[in-house]
Formats: C-alpha cells, structure tokens, sequence
C-alpha cells in the first residue's frame, strides 16, 4: 500500500455497475421499460474509473453515452442482466445495481406483433415478477464483497423516504442503498441528484447533492471498502 496516487482512492480495486433500465418484449417491435436513463450508474464508473479501478459495466438501454475505459456489457432484460451479473460476481471487490430493473415482464412473447383486430377493445396483460437480482447477488457474496443498491422512491416526506429505505435494504441483504426521491420530473433524466446513503443497519452514512459526477465521487468515498488501503 502507500503506491495509490491522490484521487486514486479506488487503484486496484475492480468494481461491477451495473446502469440503465431494462426492457420486456411484449412482442418483436414492443417492450415494457422504464425512465431511467443510466446517468447515475455511468457518472459512478467515471468516478471510479478516475480513482483508479478497474470497472466492468453492464448497460440495459442507456439514454447516455457509455462509461470510456471500462469493460462494456450489454443487455436487454431483466434475466438478461441477472445471468450478466451472477457471471461477473465473482471477479468484483465492489458491485453497484443502479439499473432500474422491470419488476414484472409479459408472461407470453408474442411471436409476431399483436394487432388490434385480433385483440380487440380492451387487451390485458398479464405479468409476472422478475427474480431480484440484487437480493441473490447479496446473498451469495463472498465475505469481502462490498454490494451496494438503489432505490429511488415516491416518498412524500423525508421520514417516508428513510422509512421505505431502511425497510428496503434489510430486505436486500446489501451493504449500503443510495435512496433518493422521484416524481413525474426529478430524477431521472437530470444532472443533478440529492441521495442519501444507508448502511446495512439502516443508519445514514452521508447525504450529497449535486452534479450525478460529484455524488458519485461521495458516494465511493463513502464506501467502506476492505482492500482500499491495500495495494492489489
Ligand atoms: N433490483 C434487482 N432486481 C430486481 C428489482 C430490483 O436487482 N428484480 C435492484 C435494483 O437494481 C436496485 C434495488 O434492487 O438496486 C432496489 O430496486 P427497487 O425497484 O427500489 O426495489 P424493489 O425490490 O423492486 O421494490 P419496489 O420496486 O416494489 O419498491
Ligand atoms: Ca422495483
């Protein structure tokens, strides 16, 4: 140790980030997907990346460019990025879930496109849920893997949002969860975000505002991360 150069707080270390929002094929022209746009998870692999580690990034449908200098994976589903990420577990020190993952997906692909003729006035879907893909990768992880969730939340005061976060991660089994605030405007496609971040016991370790690159840089600050001090 000792060798990490200022602002390379991170050197050596191999983070897994998974960004974006995943889509579920209704049939081959049509999906259920969701407004993130991936900006969060790509500022916290150019953070990272500038700190020094080595970042594998998987991206469901970025509405941004994708993170310069690291490993790009990409994908499309829900499953698709649970297969993605159980591969990729074992070789990370630090894995972020900030894509948005499609709780539910069709039940039946329709092989060709629906029509209206056919489905008439009223069509219902039926959905099924997703397997939660942060919830197996927590609890799988080796002793020393730091697991880190989102969740972005409707809460209409602070004490909501903090409630709903800290009965979302024990739910989880992850280490810490970023928590901020979402409407029908903030949050998903701006430059800024305001998070707050829990530790497992439900505690808040650090609070940021700012540009989604200056709460990145906290948020991995903020990390407590065995092998940091180490050199690998
Ligand atoms: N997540 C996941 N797999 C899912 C759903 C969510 O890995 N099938 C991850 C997200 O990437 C995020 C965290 O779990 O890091 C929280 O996602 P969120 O949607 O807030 O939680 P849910 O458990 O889906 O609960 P709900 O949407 O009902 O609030
Ligand atoms: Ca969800």
């Amino acid at each position: 140790s000792g060798v990490a150069a200022a602002g390379s707080s991170l050197a050596g270390l191999r983070i897994l980030i998974s960004a974006g929002g995943t889509r579920e094929p209704l049939d081959p022209v049509r999906f259920i997907g969701n407004r993130s746009s991936g900006k969060q998870g790509v500022a916290l692999a150019d953070a990272a990346i500038a700190e020094g580690a080595r970042v594998t990034f998987v991206g469901a449908h970025l509405e941004v460019p994708p993170p310069r200098g690291a490993e790009l994976h990409s994908v499309e589903t829900a499953e698709e990025l649970r297969v993605e990420m159980l591969a990729l577990q074992g070789g990370a020190d630090i894995i972020i879930m900030a894509a948005a993952v499609a709780d539910y997906r069709p039940s039946e692909v329709a092989e060709g496109k629906i029509k209206k003729d056919v489905a008439g006035d009223v069509l219902t879907l039926e959905l099924v849920k997703n397997a939660d893909i942060l919830a197996e990768l927590s609890s799988q992880r080796a002793d020393d893997q730091v697991i880190v969730g989102f969740a972005a939340e409707t809460a209409a005061t602070r004490d909501e949002l903090l409630e709903l976060g800290q009965a979302k991660i024990a739910r989880k089994g992850c280490d810490y969860l970023v928590l901020n605030r979402v409407g029908w405007s903030e949050g998903f496609t701006t430059d800024h975000n305001t998070v707050v971040l829990l530790d497992r016991t439900g505690h808040i370790v650090i609070e940021a505002a700012g540009s989604k690159l200056s709460v990145a840089h906290s948020i991995l600050s903020a990390l407590a991360v065995p092998s940091r001090t180490h050199a690998h």
